[in-house]
């Protein structure tokens, strides 16, 4: 068994996974100390020291493409690597296109970390970046869905695992996104203007930006979800045939629910209410998945008390509950009216972001990193539980805080007396929301602190010597709903 497993580990293509997990943890360390910094500047203003490249305007972009696109990026690229071999029993397709996506996915994130706090921007949010950079971007994705795909078809193994789907309708629907929101008119190497207008413009830009964060900060992690919780909890996935239904339901609804960005606006009145119906549609969807995931540990749950990784994977599947049916009921017009433009959407972004998103990164890459460098396991188990608590911590009281600041200011805005006047002075909601801005800064803090530890452990335990043979049989193996994953 040791020798063949050990053949087989060669026979795969790690060392750009292991390029993409370890940019996956200096890049969520950059990107979350950029967040802190912002949560300290709506504390203390003058904190930008009066340099325009340290305004808060332009470090905003900075951390959303930072923590998506450089931490999540890289997260996904590694995830999804290695899910396909393994489950396809191939090595990736085309080695040195690999590593075209790795070196040209780090340079658009450098041309980003340089380009957004000298004010280059198209002032499209999460699609700042200017068309050049966008260029690049469109190469490295093709050759990403070339490696990808490449590998599916080169498979060894018929059955295609469901993770695959997750993974290859997000790197499909990214490309055209990316494509279609980007279309612009270059005035010179730095400045373009968008092909497109007015409303449409925003249809567009809504169309893109709710997408994105449906297939790359969800259906992707999804992906990583279906292979990874199986994984850790070696138990086979709770219902394969609810994951195919999962699958299909929420590629074909997520596309339509963009506009719920856009309510009270000048959309078309019928564009808002489908907008509207369909989100609420996604939330079907969207809890059969977390069941599905939160479900596999059906006979494992005593593994809770010990598994610090498998902690980390629960409590992302229940965030990512928590914020999908938070976001069905922020589309209902009625509380869109509250919630907009208020904090609470801030609180809704970061517990889909810290509570999901980054929780399931952690579960993957505390589990994928002794494998990737053969040692046995992480250097220290108990620095993975500290920071299994300090992030939970951590995100319950960003969340908590932005919630009550959210509903506080909604109903401060709106209060009138009865002559018709406001009740109280914008300054006044300002005023008002200085303390959760602190609890908030405090929260990100300690968020930002668990990522340290991560760093810390995962050096520890790249440099460390204890190398064992990483194909470690599991009991998954002889189940048989996981036919193709069983063989990974
Ligand atoms: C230590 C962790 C983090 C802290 C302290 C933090 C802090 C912040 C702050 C202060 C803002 C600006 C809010 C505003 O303008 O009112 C923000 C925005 C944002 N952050 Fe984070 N963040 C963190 C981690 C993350 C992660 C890991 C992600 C994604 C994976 C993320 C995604 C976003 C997004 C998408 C926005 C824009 C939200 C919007 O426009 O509605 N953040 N963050
Ligand atoms: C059923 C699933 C979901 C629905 C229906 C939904 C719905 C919504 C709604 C209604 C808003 C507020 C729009 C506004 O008033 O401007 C919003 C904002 C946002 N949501 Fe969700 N959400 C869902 C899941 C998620 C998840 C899982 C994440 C993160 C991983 C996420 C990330 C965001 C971001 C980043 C924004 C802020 C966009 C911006 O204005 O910059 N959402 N979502």
């Amino acid at each position: 068994m040791t020798s063949t497993a050990a053949v087989k580990t060669e026979n795969f293509n790690y060392g750009v996974v292991r390029q993409f997990a370890v940019m996956t943890v200096v890049w969520g360390v950059v990107g979350m100390l950029v967040g802190v910094v912002l949560a300290a500047q709506l504390m203390w203003p003058q904190l930008n020291f009066d340099i325009p490249w340290l305004t808060y305007g332009r470090l905003r972009p900075l951390h959303t493409n930072a923590v998506i696109f450089a931490f999540g990026g890289s997260a996904l690229f590694a995830a999804s690597y290695y899910v396909v071999q393994r489950t396809c029993q191939a090595r990736l397709f085309c080695a040195p296109l690999a590593a075209f996506t790795f070196w040209g996915w780090q340079l658009v994130i450098v041309a980003a970390a340089v380009t957004l706090p000298l004010g280059i921007t198209t002032s499209k949010e999460y699609a700042e970046l200017e068309w050049p950079i966008d260029i690049l971007i469109t190469l490295v994705w093709v050759a990403y869905a070339v490696v990808f795909f490449g590998t599916i078809v080169k498979r060894k193994v018929k059955h295609i695992y469901v993770a695959n789907w997750f993974f290859g309708s997000y790197i499909l629907t990214i490309a055209i996104l990316h494509i279609v929101n980007n279309i612009e008119m270059p005035v010179s190497l730095w400045k373009s203007y968008s092909a497109y207008a007015g409303v449409q413009d925003a249809m567009v830009q809504w169309w893109y930006g709710h997408n994105a964060v449906g297939f790359f900060l969800t259906t992707s992690f999804l992906g990583m979800m279906y292979y990874f919780v199986p994984k850790q909890a070696e138990r086979p996935i709770y219902s394969y045939r609810l994951s195919i239904v999962h699958f299909w339901a929420l590629a074909f609804t997520y596309m339509w629910a963009g506009p719920h960005h856009l309510l009270y606006t000048s959309l078309p009145d019928w564009t808002q209410s489908l907008g509207m119906v369909f989100s609420l549609i996604l939330l079907a969807p969207s809890w059969g998945g977390m069941i599905n995931g939160i479900m596999t540990l059906s006979g494992a749950w005593y593994k809770l008390r010990t598994d610090p990784i498998l902690k980390f994977m629960v409590v992302s599947l229940s965030f990512y509950g928590m914020s999908t049916f938070e976001g069905s009921m922020m589309s209902i017009r009625t509380v869109n009216a509250l919630s907009h433009y208020t904090d609470w959407t801030i609180g809704h972004v970061h517990s889909g972001a810290l509570g999901w998103v980054a929780m399931i990164t952690f579960g993957m890459l505390y589990y994928l990193i002794p494998r990737l460098w053969g040692r046995e396991k992480m250097y220290s188990v108990k620095l993975i539980e500290l920071h299994f608590w300090i992030a939970t911590v951590g995100v319950v009281l960003y969340i908590a805080a932005m919630w009550i600041a959210g509903v506080m200011q909604g109903l401060m805005w709106r209060a009138t007396e009865v002559d018709g006047s406001l009740t109280y002075s914008f300054v006044e909601s300002v005023k008002s929301t200085a303390p959760f801005y602190f609890i908030r800064l405090l929260g990100g803090l300690l968020y930002l602190f668990g990522m340290l530890l991560m760093a810390y452990n995962v050096f520890r335990t790249v440099i460390g010597q204890t190398a064992v043979n990483p194909v470690v049989p599991d009991a998954a193996a002889s189940t048989p709903q996981l036919s193709s994953l069983a063989k990974a």
